[in-house]
């Protein structure tokens, strides 16, 4: 896998790239990021991505980053590296201070990382087209799973768990059996012929992908509903899908080994499949 990285200006190869011990992402989580998918050497979606990684920038409190620089930035490692199949991960820490404190630190200067590298579809594409098994796991997750933050723990042994069952992901539950999200992922479900996703104000990621989904669904006449799906639901849905910026529309035919609907990817997440693909290509035809 190719990657060229750009720390705070400087191109580098990704593996050169240090980052001290006393960085505040390093050692507390302080930080933020975001995961763009580029397409034929463009970046998708990339204003939402920059703009939500400002709500996340202002929602901690991380002040001084010129996003406007940082967006040349990723431009210029994008032309340095000539990528095309691409994505890039942009993480920005509240910088380094010494001693270890965990208030703010009175200066400090916030580190801006980003780097870009291949992606290969080909796997993703199969899984798109024959559907994933995911496994039912606790939200384990602080209270403000809205700012994009690099303290992922959470995220991470959920996401084991589902691997260690040999699946793709781990659809995330509360106390009382109401599914949020995914570790990595939004997720929708399809029910009586209409779409249904958590509410955006509940404690889950605003995704980019599910943002975009919502409105090319209701531009194909699906109907649209924002609900809530409690574990004991899961027998009664017709189809469930898994969206996110490299994953897009991921059909989900297994949960916890159990068939969904008929255990196939099903017609509804097979049309949103369909005109998520148009919307990248008309994307692409624009000069
Ligand atoms: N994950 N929910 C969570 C918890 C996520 O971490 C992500 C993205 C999503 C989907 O968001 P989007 O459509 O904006 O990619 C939902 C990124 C890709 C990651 O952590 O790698």
């Amino acid at each position: 896998m190719r990657a060229l990285a750009n720390l705070n200006g400087q191109i580098m190869p990704l593996e050169e790239v240090k980052v001290s011990a006393l960085d505040r992402g390093f050692l507390f989580g302080d930080a933020v990021y975001e995961v763009v998918r580029i397409y034929q050497g463009r970046p998708w979606l990339e204003d939402e991505h920059f703009q939500r990684l400002a709500r996340s920038l202002e929602a901690i409190r991380i002040h001084g980053v010129d996003l406007v620089r940082l967006r040349r930035r990723v431009h210029d490692t994008i032309e340095a590296g000539q990528f095309r199949e691409a994505m890039f991960y942009i993480q920005i820490t509240r910088g380094t201070s010494m001693p270890r404190r965990h208030a703010f630190p009175k200066q400090a200067t916030p580190l801006e990382l980003v780097w870009v590298e291949d992606y290969d579809d080909g796997p993703t594409a199969e899984s798109r087209r024959s559907g994933v098994g995911v496994i039912t796991h606790p939200d384990l997750r602080w209270h403000r799973c809205g700012i994009k933050s690099t303290n992922l723990l959470a995220n991470v042994l959920a996401n084991q768990a589902a691997h260690e069952a040999g699946c793709a992901e781990a659809l995330l539950y509360l106390p009382d059996g109401t599914l949020t999200e995914a570790s990595h992922s939004s997720f929708f479900w399809v029910q009586h012929d209409a779409v249904c996703t958590t509410p955006g104000r509940d404690n889950i990621l605003p995704g980019i992908t599910r943002a975009l989904v919502l409105g090319l669904a209701g531009r194909a006449n699906v109907t649209v509903r924002e609900g809530h799906l409690r574990r004991d639901d899961l027998p009664r849905i017709d189809e469930l899908f898994l969206t996110g910026t490299t994953s897009e529309v991921l059909p989900v035919v297994q949960i916890d080994g159990k068939p969904v609907g008929r255990g196939e990817p099903g017609p509804v997440t097979r049309k949103l499949q369909e005109v998520y693909g148009q919307a990248v290509r008309e994307f692409l035809a624009r000069p």
